[in-house]
């Protein structure tokens, strides 16, 4: 391990308030998308829909990294050239999920566990050697009666940090993801307080397995009402609880905090991330940016519907919504930049 250069890597990630794209969907996950729109469910269609992406013109211009799934690193463009090549051409740094996905946890009913510690040290290793130079490992903690329990935070803070000290072994930057569902009627306040339990574990177990914290990016949820909350607060108000939850629980090392987009509409999920920004920004220990996947993606994969005919329109709508949050990160998204390209 050079933990400069994972340091270097960290703080590139997050440089010139660009930030990530997340298209690491499992196949699973892109054909479940996929087939809620009538797209054929084929190796070939989510070969194509990514190509859409990584071709996308313009999208370094707000974009440092790209989350991909193991599949598409062992793809190839129609050109020929490798989806690592295409990324790392354009200066995108190129990732990868390692997780093997939440599944249900023992004695835990309506809790998930992430998996796929076994074996990561060597794929780590391949993925490195491949030219990957971050990873993503996401565990999923939901609000209900009685959930989340002490142990499934526990055991899945516990193997977000086992695998982040891998990724750094392995001189890959961990992104560490623990997301908090919106899913739920539960309260702005019982997320604030999930939330922050929940980071602090992970904080707790990161430090235990001696994981570099300026060598990593955290990956968390906003601090946002359930779904199917009555109450449903401001832009502003969800700003304020949020940074205020962050401040509680992340430490000043970590140069980077890149939001989830967890099922919010593309344009409130720019609209919040912007609202901190605008009101903190100057006043943060770590740099607020993004690595959306559904609200960066879903109006481009809309549009292109698995229709060559489409490729175009979609690679703009994709190009739109990437420079909307760059602007969100800077504190300049309003709604004079989201009309800007109808
Ligand atoms: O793991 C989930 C993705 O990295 C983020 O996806 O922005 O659609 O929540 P999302």
């Amino acid at each position: 391990m050079n933990i400069q250069e994972i340091i270097y890597t960290a703080k590139a990630l997050i440089a010139n308030d660009k930030g990530l794209l997340a298209m690491d969907e499992s196949n699973p996950t892109c054909n479940k998308r996929f087939a809620a729109l009538g797209i054929p469910q084929t190796e070939e269609f989510r070969r194509s829909y990514r190509e859409l992406i990584v071709t996308t013109p313009g999208l370094a211009e707000s974009i440092s990294g790209a989350i991909l799934y193991d599949e598409t690193i062992r793809q190839h463009l129609k050109d020929g050239k490798s989806f690592i090549k295409a990324l790392t051409d354009k200066e995108i740094i190129p990732g990868i999920k390692v997780d093997a996905g939440a599944k249900d946890m023992a004695g835990h009913l309506g809790e998930k566990i992430t998996e796929g510690l076994d074996g990561l040290r060597n794929r780590l290793q391949e993925y490195a050697q491949m030219g990957l130079r971050f990873a993503k490992w996401r565990a999923v903690i939901a609000i209900g009666d009685n959930i989340p329990s002490h142990g499934s935070i526990e055991a899945n803070a516990h193997a977000l940090a086992r695998y982040a000290a891998l990724c750094q072994e392995a001189g890959l930057v961990p992104i560490v993801e623990p997301e908090v569902l919106m899913d739920g009627d539960h309260t702005i306040e019982q997320c604030f307080e999930i939330t922050e339990e929940v980071l602090r574990t992970v904080f707790n177990q990161l430090y235990a397995q001696r994981v570099t914290l300026e060598g990593m990016i955290l990956k968390p949820n906003m601090v946002l009402p359930g779904l199917n909350c009555t109450k449903q607060e401001s832009v502003d108000d969800i700003a304020d609880i949020t940074v205020e939850c962050l401040l509680r629980a992340v430490p000043a090392a970590i140069p980077g905090i890149v939001f989830l987009s967890g099922g919010q509409s593309p344009e409130l999920a720019s609209a919040r991330l912007n609202a901190m920004n605008v009101r903190f920004k100057s006043r943060l220990p770590w740099a607020l940016a993004f690595s959306f996947s559904r609200a960066i993606q879903y109006p481009a994969l809309e549009i292109w519907h698995g229709e060559e005919a489409n490729v175009e329109e979609a690679q703009q709508a994709l190009y739109h919504r990437a420079r909307c949050n760059r602007a969100a990160r800077r504190g300049e998204y309003n709604a004079w930049i989201e009309r800007e390209q109808e």
